[in-house]
């Protein structure tokens, strides 16, 4: 096993850990959105925004608050998967499977999986704003406003909306580079962006490092969303554990539906060339990072 398959494998635990434990103290009252919650989130997922957060946090050497950061991260899970059940839904994407599964409104039902999501959400600014949480109170009223710029009007439901926007089923819209690159930013790349930026943040790094930290961010997260649609279009349900070639039959124009394949594979080796050119100006050991950035041009699923 490479040194990132055994980071990704061990962030993973460690974030289903603290999912459960989440589970455990928040005492859901509902049988069938516990059962939902534990077969749409346990076990499954890359946990990529936990592992880029964990790192970045790691380049400043700080630990004492290791498992505030911890908690985070398995709060961008929460939102991530939140975002993705709401993704799958028929008036979305229209998605049957996910994570290698029935998506959750074909094994539940939409009303449940439109809750779980709700209540997935909710449950993430529940844990940043614990008192178990050691950051003061103004670090993690920062990092709340913060993340609900990432995944609201100016960032993930903005970029979600051009999504759907751009299949045309509003108007007559033909998106240009510019709309969709705009689209990726927003509904990936804000998040996985401001994974970073929170490590930095708890990591205690400076103001000029959380900009290399987030040059390199919107670099990966655009790269990660044309690598996304490159793999709905070549690669099969099986691999990717949930339903291909999904984009184009639905009319959406991506990168890939706009510019083909060749141009969208150049592009993402452009961007993470250039992130990892980003990586190089901090003096510290930023190894794991160069590794996920390799990862993000060359997944499989
Ligand atoms: C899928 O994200 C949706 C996108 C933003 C492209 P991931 O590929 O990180 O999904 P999981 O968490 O591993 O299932
Ligand atoms: C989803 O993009 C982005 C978010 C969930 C915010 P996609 O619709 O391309 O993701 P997949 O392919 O369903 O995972
Ligand atoms: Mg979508
Ligand atoms: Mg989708
Ligand atoms: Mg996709």
């Amino acid at each position: 096993m490479d040194k990132l398959d055994f980071g990704l494998v061990k962030i993973g635990k460690e974030i289903d850990e603290k999912l459960l434990s989440f589970l455990k103290k928040n005492k859901i009252t509902q049988k069938r959105l516990i059962d939902a919650f534990i077969y749409s989130i346990i076990g499954s997922g890359k946990r990529i925004r936990a592992y880029l957060l964990v790192e970045a946090f790691r380049l400043f050497g700080n630990m004492k608050f290791y498992d505030d950061a911890l908690n985070i991260a398995a709060s961008l899970e929460l939102i991530h998967t939140y975002s993705l059940i709401h993704d799958d839904l028929p008036s979305m994407d229209n998605s049957l499977l996910r994570r290698g599964k029935k998506t959750c409104h074909i094994k539940y039902d939409e009303a449940t999986a439109i809750l779980l999501g709700d209540g997935l959400q909710s449950l993430a600014f529940e844990i940043i704003t614990d008192n178990e949480l050691t950051l003061d109170d103004r670090t993690k009223v920062n990092i709340c406003n913060k993340l609900a710029q990432a995944i609201g009007f100016k960032g993930m439901v903005a970029g979600q909306m051009m999504d759907l926007i751009s299949e045309g089923r509003y108007d007559k819209f033909i998106p240009d580079k510019k709309f969709i690159i705009q689209t990726q930013r927003l509904k990936t790349g804000a998040l996985i962006d401001f994974s970073l930026q929170v490590g930095g943040i708890i990591g205690g790094a400076k103001k000029s490092e959380l900009e290399i930290l987030s040059d390199f961010g919107k670099r990966i997260g655009l790269a990660f969303q044309i690598v996304d649609d490159i793999l709905d279009a070549t690669s099969n349900e099986e691999d990717l554990g949930k339903t291909a070639d999904l984009d184009s039959k639905q009319g959406k124009v991506n990168f890939v539906t706009l510019l083909g394949l060749e141009k969208s594979r150049k592009k993402v080796e452009d961007l993470i060339f250039q992130s990892k050119s980003e990586l190089e100006k901090f003096s510290v050991n930023t190894e794991n990072l160069m590794k996920i950035a390799e990862f993000v041009e060359t997944r499989k699923n």
